[in-house]
């Protein structure tokens, strides 16, 4: 039998991993610099949960979920997203009562989507929510802290910001009625999914790649013509508070989102460098969740970043870090016995490091190049005649140099100091 992955799982390998720990390490430093604290979400929610809060017209809720019925015949959804769940989260344990909340999470969400690179049915997200503000400030901030990300990462270059406003729901209401209005007098130049959409999910028919379909959008009316006063105002000040910080923005007005819950600031951060699955952020407001699921009303603002993506993005010049600091090799039965032993010993007393003990057979030479390939700064070698005279030799293996004997007992002290020196 050969049992594959499943179709748009992925297996992170190693050195693929690295880098997904690297930038969580690093973006959960700045989230921690901004005051946001790590809530743990489950991964399996009520379907209801997504239908009622991501929007039932949504691609995400009418095709792409991974729905089933428990063993009690509830109906499940493994989460395709995290902001549902961390209101919910947020609301169900009382901590939205008159207090800001500043919270974010990370792990796998999973959606049912045609898979391609950048773009997987399990993918990652880093996830940050904050309730209780109605902005602009934080809105502000919460765009400036990307943008830290961005640096930190070394990647701010590569990412350009776009921004647009929703309005309030009365406001997009009145928008999405003449747009419908002007696309259905040119139902016929419209690609089919598009014309499906009309009726299901006109806004995100701004969204489409089709050739014929952004030729009928050029001349379409824009959400920014039809703002409420209040969003129309807001949007100002966070261009103006953008401006002031000097974090360059492009306003782009085709930007509506493809989950139903956002009103007001919505933004992407997009890339050039990955194709087709370009944008690597996204998020915006949403004021109206907290009710949705029985919270009183709750200003709240947030974004998800996909990992994979960013991953994608810093693979090329990220250098692997080979991560042992001793190598022990080691001939014959009672020197492998000793090796063990000293390898317990040096992460005793070096707990932060490395140690690995060769195990098995195999001849010095091929140990040593194990060794080299490792990344260790020194190797031990143990050979039964090392054993009967209570001594081991020691070879720093970034340095050159010869190879020098010692006492078995003073090898440890040795290590230590070598190692802490570093
Ligand atoms: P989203 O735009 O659906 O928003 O996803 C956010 C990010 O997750 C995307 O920009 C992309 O980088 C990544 N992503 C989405 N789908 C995939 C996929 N199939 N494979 C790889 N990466 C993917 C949300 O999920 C909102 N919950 C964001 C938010 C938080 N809004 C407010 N708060």
């Amino acid at each position: 039998m050969n049992i594959k992955a499943i179709r748009g799982m992925q297996d992170l390998l190693p050195d693929q991993k690295e880098i997904y720990r690297y930038i969580e390490d690093v973006l959960r430093r700045v989230l921690s610099a901004y005051g946001y604290r790590e809530i743990g979400l489950p991964v399996i929610e009520s379907t209801q949960l997504f239908s009622r809060l991501v929007g039932e017209a949504t691609d995400i809720v009418e095709k792409e979920m991974y729905t089933f019925d428990d063993r009690n015949g509830d109906s499940i959804t493994l989460r395709p997203e995290g902001t549902a769940g961390c209101v919910r989260a947020a609301q169900e344990n009382g901590l939205l009562f008159n207090q800001v909340q500043r919270l974010w999470y990370a792990g796998p969400m999973f959606r049912y989507e045609r898979p391609q690179k950048g773009r997987y049915r399990q993918f990652e997200q880093i996830g940050a929510e904050c309730f209780g503000m109605p902005g602009p400030d934080v809105d502000v901030e919460l765009l400036l802290m990307t943008h830290r990300m961005w640096k930190t990462l070394g990647i701010a270059e590569h990412l350009t910001l776009e921004l647009n406003s929703m309005g309030s729901l009365s406001a997009r209401q009145r928008y999405t009625r003449s747009l419908v209005e002007y696309l259905e007098a040119r139902k016929e130049d419209l690609d089919k999914d598009s014309q499906r959409r009309i009726t299901s999910n006109p806004l995100r028919i701004l969204d489409s790649k089709d050739e014929g379909t952004r030729d009928v959008l050029k001349e379409a009316p824009l959400i920014t013509d039809y703002l409420d006063d209040e969003s129309r105002q807001q949007f100002d000040q966070i261009c103006g508070l953008l401006d002031q910080a000097q974090l360059a923005y492009r306003i782009n007005p085709f930007i509506v989102r493809g989950l139903d819950y956002y009103n007001k600031t919505v933004f992407e951060w997009t890339t050039q460098s990955l194709g087709a699955q370009g944008t690597v952020c996204a998020g915006g407001r949403y004021d109206g969740l907290v009710e949705e699921v029985g919270g009183k009303p709750t200003p709240a603002v947030g974004f998800a970043l996909g990992m994979d993506r960013l991953a994608l993005m810093l693979g090329e010049k990220f250098e692997f870090q080979a991560s042992a600091d001793v190598y022990i090799a080691s001939l014959g039965d009672g020197a492998r016995r000793h090796a063990l032993l000293l390898a317990e010993e040096l992460r005793d007393s070096c707990p932060a490091r490395t140690v690995i003990a060769h195990c098995g057979e195999g001849k010095f030479k091929s140990q040593m190049k194990k060794a080299d390939q490792s990344g260790a700064l020194m190797a031990i070698i143990i050979g039964e005649d090392e054993v009967e005279r209570g001594e081991v030799s020691i070879k720093h293996l970034r340095e050159g140099g010869d190879q020098i004997s010692m006492d078995a007992v003073k090898v440890k002290e040795y290590v230590r100091k070598m190692l802490t020196k570093e």
